[in-house]
């Protein structure tokens, strides 16, 4: 017995030793210089990807497209709520499987920066905590809180020995080299005084005590403790340093582009910016970069946050919303990551040396111990390139761009010269129908009585709901006397709603008398309007619709939803008459929810009326429900809902989100790349619909007899709504000739050898696609942008015969810009460019 007891205590000694020297021979450490892998310091460049905005049928693609953009590592978020619905029970199943996105990551060769939160903000509902954990008696979110302490540390532990289990931390040989914990706490923080510092430390301390062997981060947190990183966000992070010299300096979120709120402008970042903020970064020591985003996806389902925050969340980052590369921004930060690498051995050496070139210029030169020297001449002006001096060379430095150069002689990238083509990607109509469309009146017959309960007074919509649903109806009745004057030819009375958020309807009497919405930025909403009583009861019913829980602000868990009163009735002959304390029934959720008609299943369970009557029907509160056919072709797809208005879509049972085509408004003039960025500055889509197009994943679809069911709160035809194939349709190139005096980043030196690039213009159509025709072609002083070129006032008469022989017909197609190919030099002393535009269509046999 003795021995035994003897042998196994050794035996689990021995385990321990060895499971203690696997966790600290982590070989993922830092400096002050970079992160340190197997001994090596790295300059990094990441990207945002997150998991549950695609599909894991698109995950592989969307990682190697990123791998070939010159990415070393994928960032995401976990997603708490999505993790675990209710408490305790556990879903990594589909889209939230977040073992297999961090193996297709591993598989690629890509490592990872897992942002556990559990706080995420992101534009997700309610920030990534479950609505659940609202209700954990004496919770207070994000603060020195036991409870929330309780349910936070839980939940990451639950991650990590997930992801332990899975050996998918770097020092057990998987993929994740950076764990976050927190998200942009810094702020909060400050205000929440010692309990803020003290939760801050906490959650430190209790991340470091998880053992993973890698490093951690907190991002906007000054004061992170030792050894947490603390990190930069933002459009530019070059002014960003970490708190203590020995931790490196990391951008965690270089913003691609911003987010989109319905009723908003779309908002795009020029990619000249882009590549600038980041070289900006890197010339100043910087050895990490995640690119938020760099997808961003679709938030399925009623996962946007908010409110107000669209299903798409392209973002403008360099994979779009269906995972199709954007150029030029794609290609252009491609071409950034591979001048940087050629960097790299200069750039993890030390500190740069920084000399003044001129009033705004400088140069930032890198040595390192075995002779490389690499530069970042910068010019900060944001009108007028300058011509300087570098190492006994003379460049020209655009407005507001980085040169680089990785040998300190040649340029071979400069941020602002783009020298990839530019793409215009389009929805094409794809002709297959949307078939026997059925419609099903939501019922509104419930009243006071029959409701789910009722009480006296304005309760808020998320303790009623939950979140289980958008939607809550608010329900009352009014009893009018037969004596009252507007009865009789006076004026009717008006009813005055107000509500904190998000969008509200107001029947009277089982009809529709209107509507009212809030903003992201003001939730308030107030509706006041005349209405059509009558003597007798009258039932007036308030449909207040959620539109995604907020996901920031100090304690945003006790921000109020739904209709809070008053709700009051004027012009009644007795006065004004207060109905917020009256008597109100609740019914949570829609009969067509309760009844899932959105699932085979439930929708056997209502009458549903056959489609002719649909057209004139084209009532509020309707649920829809057509069969399609999937496409051919393998094009990304999208339901186009301009003929719609307000509610939620689902296909074979998915829902595929919230839409509402409701108008941007904005100021959609002005864009230029140069001077600070910011997301008003370049807009598009001003008084259209802020998002028309719903991204419908392929794998959810079989090949013929698809359901789409759809939930309309205002009105619309459904019949006009069609699928759409998301291609490329236009690719545009454009560069400049190549002239003694305008040689920078054009030539190279290989040893003694100088080799000039003359410079080409690519053209390249999708697979599939064969370019047919030549929109525009000029070579001389062409201006404009993709799209909207234009002749200047030089111009060869064989542009368009030389570009249409060269490539009408092909896939691809390279020029070399030279007056020897355009006949003869239309211009002597101009400095020409060439320009086209060329159309892909599909090929005849395709
Ligand atoms: C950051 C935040 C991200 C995201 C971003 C805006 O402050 O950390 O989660 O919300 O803003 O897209």
């Amino acid at each position: 017995m003795e021995t035994i007891s003897i042998s196994k205590s050794i035996l689990l000694f021995l385990i321990a030793i060895q499971l203690g020297c696997q966790l600290i021979s982590s070989s993922v450490t830092y400096d002050g210089k970079a992160i340190v892998i197997n001994g090596r310091r790295r300059i990094l460049i990441s990207g945002s990807i997150h998991y549950p905005r695609s599909t894991p049928e698109m995950w592989e693609d969307i990682i190697m497209k990123a791998k070939e953009g010159g990415l070393d590592v994928i960032e995401t978020y976990v997603f708490w709520n999505v993790h675990e619905p209710s408490p305790g029970n556990y879903n990594f199943e589909g889209r939230y499987n977040l073992v297999r996105f961090l193996k297709t990551v591993q598989k690629a060769g890509l490592y990872a920066h897992l942002r556990m939160g559990p706080y995420v903000c992101a534009e997700w509902n309610f920030g990534g905590f479950p609505v659940w954990l609202k209700y954990v008696p004496g919770i207070s979110f994000r603060t020195d809180n036991e409870p929330f302490k309780r349910a936070m540390k839980g939940f990451t532990e639950k991650i990590v020995n997930l992801l332990m289990y899975e050996n998918l931390f770097e020092p057990q040989g998987g993929p994740i080299i950076l764990s976050q914990i927190e998200n942009e706490y810094g702020a909060l923080d400050k205000k929440y005084g010692a309990a803020g510092y003290n939760y801050m430390t906490w959650a430190a301390e209790m991340a470091v005590g998880l053992r993973t062997g890698v490093p951690w981060t907190m991002c906007k947190q000054d004061d992170a403790p030792d050894p947490i990183i603390n990190t930069c966000n933002g459009f530019y992070c070059d002014a960003f340093k970490p708190n203590k010299p020995y931790k490196p300096t990391l951008w965690t979120e270089a913003w691609t582009g911003w987010f989109t709120e319905f009723g908003g402008a779309v908002h795009k970042r020029p990619v000249q910016d882009l590549a600038f903020a980041v070289a900006r970064f890197i010339q100043k020591g910087g050895s990490f970069v995640n690119y938020y985003m760099y997808h961003g996806g679709t938030n399925f389902g009623r996962s946007a946050g908010g409110p107000f925050i669209t299903t798409s969340y392209d973002y403008d980052a360099p994979l779009d919303e269906y995972g199709l590369i954007r150029q030029p921004k794609y290609g252009h930060m491609t071409e950034l990551h591979k001048a940087i690498k050629r960097c790299e051995p200069a750039l993890v050496s030390g500190d740069p040396t920084v000399f003044s070139l001129g009033a705004h210029q400088q140069a930032h030169v890198f040595y390192s111990e075995f002779g490389h020297c690499a530069a970042f001449l910068s010019n900060y002006n944001t009108a007028n390139a300058t011509r300087v001096m570098f190492n006994k060379m003379h460049h020209t430095l655009p407005p507001w761009s980085i040169s680089i150069l990785p040998d300190c002689s040649n340029i071979i990238f400069n941020t602002a010269k783009i020298g990839v083509q530019s793409t215009r990607m389009s929805m094409i109509p794809d002709n297959s129908q949307m078939l026997s469309w059925e419609s099903y009146s939501e019922d509104l017959t419930t009243s006071v009585e029959d409701s789910t309960f009722t009480s006296f007074g304005l309760l808020d919509q998320v303790n009623v709901t939950r979140d289980a649903s958008d939607y809550l109806w608010y329900i009352t009745s009014v009893d009018v006397g037969p004596s009252e004057s507007f009865l009789h030819g006076g004026e009717h009375p008006k009813l005055l709603v107000q509500s904190t958020g998000h969008a509200l309807h107001v029947y009277i009497n089982g009809q529709l008398a209107g509507s009212a919405f809030g903003t992201r930025e003001s939730r308030r909403i107030k509706y006041k309007n005349t209405i059509k009583l009558r003597s007798g009861r009258n039932k007036i019913a308030l449909l207040s619709v959620a539109m995604g829980l907020s996901n920031i602000g100090g304690h945003y868990e006790s921000w109020e939803t739904g209709i809070l009163g008053p709700v009051v009735l004027y012009g009644l002959d007795q006065g004004k008459r207060d109905l917020t304390h009256a008597k109100w029934s609740y019914q949570v959720g829609l009969k067509g929810e309760a009844m899932d008609v959105v699932s085979t299943n439930g929708m056997s369970s209502v009458e549903w009326v056959q489609g002719s009557l649909i057209a004139q029907n084209n009532q509020p509160l309707t649920w829809h429900k057509a069969y399609f056919n999937q496409p051919n072709g393998n094009e990304p797809l999208a339901l186009d809902m301009h003929s719609m208005r307000k509610g939620q879509v689902w296909v074979n049972g998915q829902s595929i989100g919230r839409y509402w085509t409701a108008y941007a408004t904005g100021d959609c003039q002005r864009c230029h790349y140069s001077g600070n960025y910011r997301p008003t500055k370049c807009q598009v889509g001003c008084g259209r619909p802020t998002q028309r197009w719903y991204h419908v994943p392929r794998s959810w679809l079989k090949p013929t007899g698809n359901i789409l069911v759809l939930f309309e709160e205002l009105g619309g035809d459904p019949t006009r709504i069609s699928l759409a194939k998301r291609s490329m349709t236009r690719v545009c190139a454009d560069m400049f000739e190549y002239r003694p005096n305008n040689k920078d980043w054009l030539t190279e030196s290989y040893g003694k050898t100088q080799v000039i690039h003359r410079p080409k213009i690519h053209i390249q159509c999708n697979p599939g696609l064969l370019i047919s025709s030549i929109k525009f072609a000029s070579f001389g002083t062409p201006f404009g942008t993709c799209g909207n070129f234009q002749r200047g006032s030089c111009h060869a008469p064989s542009s368009y015969g030389v570009v249409s022989k060269r490539c009408i017909g092909k896939e691809s197609c390279a020029i070399t810009i030279s007056n020897s190919n355009f006949g003869q030099d239309p211009c002597p002393n101009t400095l020409k460019r060439l320009t086209v535009e060329a159309v892909c269509a599909p090929t005849s046999r395709g």
